[in-house]
């Protein structure tokens, strides 16, 4: 008999959904950032997850490169898996394998105002970032593809960055609409955002991100994690190991503060830090050990991940089709609400044919 039948119904868990943008191997920045929520998420047991690989969001600023996607997939799911996403808990799906989205987002792009998709502060960031003369209206949709994502599967709590808590809102404010316009079909999702929304890169600018070349990789080689903390920035203003040095902005100390699980070890090395008893070295050593500890398990599950070839597909393939008919049972409450629910018989007509 089932826990369920023994004890009385279960509270129906809450939904979470969030989505990965595939940009190759991931790095520490992403897991503190946001996969450690995930996984404290998932493995609580409270939600019922889903988590989405968003190729079509790569491809907004990615056209050129659209060949590419296929191997970023490939290796971020690697590590998505790696640090402990399990398929048997989760639902972990290919948004591309999912037509009902491509068709809730052109539905909801009645819903949007161009103004309103305009005002998205990351669309500024993104056109800015990359030079581009104006945004495709592929990447001014970006918002309105990822409540798509969101309340395709009635998302309701949604681990992010926290730059995407715009999008977050946006989402809400489709499902209000929606839900005002023709009947109660969303719930309002609401972000989360994990421990450390900005990790500092190795050469101590704000954000660790690929493409300044500023990351450790949850796939990088013990030697390498070593070379890469060894020549890291530090505190600028401390030129001798005896000098007092500082520890808040010190990206080394936040590393430790982030993955360093010998908290003594953290304290006393902050504490003799701040008086000038001890060197960078050190201190950079032992974050090199700790660095190793938490990635050496992450490390194996992925070599035997990799070891395993069909196993991805499979992964993909079993959490793209749970997904599906979530995103199917959703499409018919949205056209039932919306009265799009004409020519029945020629629907099913055609949806049995192909
Ligand atoms: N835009 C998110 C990012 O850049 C990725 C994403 C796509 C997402 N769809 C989503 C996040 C749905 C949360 C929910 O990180």
């Amino acid at each position: 008999m089932t826990e369920a039948r023994k004890n009385g119904p279960v509270p129906s868990r809450k939904r979470l959904l969030t989505g990965l943008r595939p940009t190759g191997r991931y790095h520490l920045g992403n897991y503190v950032g946001t996969f450690e929520k995930d996984l404290e998420l998932q493995n609580s047991g409270q939600y019922e997850c889903f988590f989405l690989v968003a190729d079509y969001h790569a491809l907004t600023t990615g056209y050129e490169t659209a060949r590419e996607i296929g191997d970023d997939i490939r290796e971020g799911v690697l590590d998505f898996l790696a640090v402990g996403i399990d398929p048997t808990r989760s639902t972990l799906y290919l948004q591309s394998l999912i037509p009902e989205v491509s068709e809730l987002f052109l539905l909801f792009t009645m819903l949007v105002a161009k103004n309103r998709a305009e005002r998205i502060p990351t669309l500024k960031e993104q056109v800015r970032d990359l030079k581009l003369e104006s945004a495709s209206l592929g990447l001014l949709n970006y918002p309105v593809l990822q409540a798509a994502d969101i309340l395709m599967v009635r998302g309701e709590v949604v681990p992010v960055g926290k730059d995407q808590l715009s999008h977050i809102e946006l989402t809400r404010e489709v499902a209000r609409r929606f839900n005002t316009l023709y009947a109660p079909v969303f719930p309002e999702s609401e972000g989360l955002v994990g421990r450390f929304p900005k990790l500092p890169g190795t050469d101590g600018s704000p954000k660790m991100s690929k493409s300044m070349g500023n990351t450790i990789l949850l796939s990088d080689d013990p030697e390498t994690v070593r070379k890469k903390v060894m020549s890291m920035y530090t505190d600028p203003t401390r030129l001798r190991a005896t000098d007092p040095g500082h520890v808040r902005g010190n990206p080394v100390f936040t590393y430790h503060d982030a993955f360093n699980d010998n908290h003594e070890e953290v304290a006393e090395l902050k504490a003799r830090y701040t008086k000038g008893r001890v060197g960078d070295v050190e201190v950079k050593q032992k974050l090199v050990a700790a660095l190793n500890r938490f990635l050496d398990p992450i490390r194996e599950r992925r070599a035997e991940l990799e070891r395993r070839p069909g196993y991805l597909e499979e992964v993909l393939a079993d959490g793209s089709r749970t997904a599906r008919l979530e995103a199917r049972e959703t499409l018919r409450l949205v056209r039932d609400a919306m009265g799009l629910n004409y020519f029945p018989a020629a629907r099913a007509r055609v949806e049995s044919a192909v």
